[in-house]
């Protein structure tokens, strides 16, 4: 396994917002298979890192290269149609349609493929997201209702089960159980073990190291927008990862050149 080529490498990446420098220099790579966390306080630049790599916002500079191939995705789409299934931690559905043309958003079922003059396979697509959906243990109690009248968690769980589902080369998952209950944060749990053993690579933000120390092998630390480093989880323990995150240790890591 160490001497595949890794799903994801990440070089130099920045991003400025004005005078604001979110992300310095992050260095980061995933290896076939593997699943990291993303542990780090409250503006480290964890979610900037994440809407970087899936092409929801430009990179001031940097390098990413996705199985071996240099990409400079132009939108999330973008970055869907090539593999990568994201839950943003401000969700990216449509509040105004229901639970099935969420899930197929973008990548509609139809009967044929001649463009506004296409059929949409409507019970297919129904069907198909009940049992997406049963895997997260969510109970919608009308599939056709839109998204306006559900709970956070709940449009969580619909958003988890669509990346579950659709993920091929990568899943990205941006506190995804921040918001749910004790029932649905273990079925997440579940379902991230589950894409463990089907070998998707994974990269999880979250600050339960509880959760982070259950699920992953690798935990990468953020701080004041730098990638401080990783470590493997069996070589690591949630106090030192609390070092690291709050600067009272340092990693031995060798920080990338300034390149923007
Ligand atoms: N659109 C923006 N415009 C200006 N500054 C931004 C923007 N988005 C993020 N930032 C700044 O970039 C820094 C990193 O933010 P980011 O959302 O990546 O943090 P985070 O590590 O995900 O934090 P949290 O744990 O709270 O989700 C913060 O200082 C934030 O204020
Ligand atoms: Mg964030």
């Amino acid at each position: 396994m160490q001497y595949s080529t890794p799903i994801l490498t990440v070089h130099g990446l920045t991003k400025h917002y004005g005078g604001v420098r979110a992300l310095s220099d992050a260095g980061f790579e995933l290896a076939q298979g593997e699943h990291a966390a993303i542990v780090g306080d409250n503006g480290a630049g964890k979610s900037t890192f994440v809407r970087l790599i899936t092409g929801a916002e430009m990179p001031s500079c940097g390098e990413i290269t996705l199985d071996g191939g240099p990409v400079s995705f132009r939108s999330p789409l973008d970055a869907r149609e090539q593999g990568i299934e994201t839950v943003y931690q401000t969700l990216a559905l449509a509040e105004d349609l229901d639970v099935p043309a969420n899930i197929f958003l973008g990548r509609e079922l139809t009967y044929n493929n001649w463009g506004p003059f296409s059929v949409l396979k409507s019970r297919a697509m129904r069907e198909q997201s009940v049992d997406m959906l049963q895997t997260t243990g969510v109970k919608i109690q009308d599939m056709s209702e839109s998204l306006r009248g559900m709970s956070g968690g709940q449009r969580q769980c619909v958003a988890i089960a669509r990346a579950a589902g659709f993920a091929k080369k990568l899943i990205i998952l941006d506190e995804p159980t921040a918001a749910l209950g004790v029932q649905e944060t273990a079925r997440v749990e579940t379902i991230i073990k589950g894409l463990k053993e089907r070998g998707v690579p994974l990269i999880i933000i979250s600050h339960n190291l509880r959760q982070v120390f259950d699920l992953v092998d690798r935990i990468w630390v953020f701080r004041q927008g730098r990638i401080i480093g990783s470590r493997l989880t069996k070589e690591t323990n949630p106090e030192e990862i609390v070092a690291f995150i709050t600067g009272a240790k340092e990693m031995s890591s060798v920080s990338e050149a300034t390149t923007c």
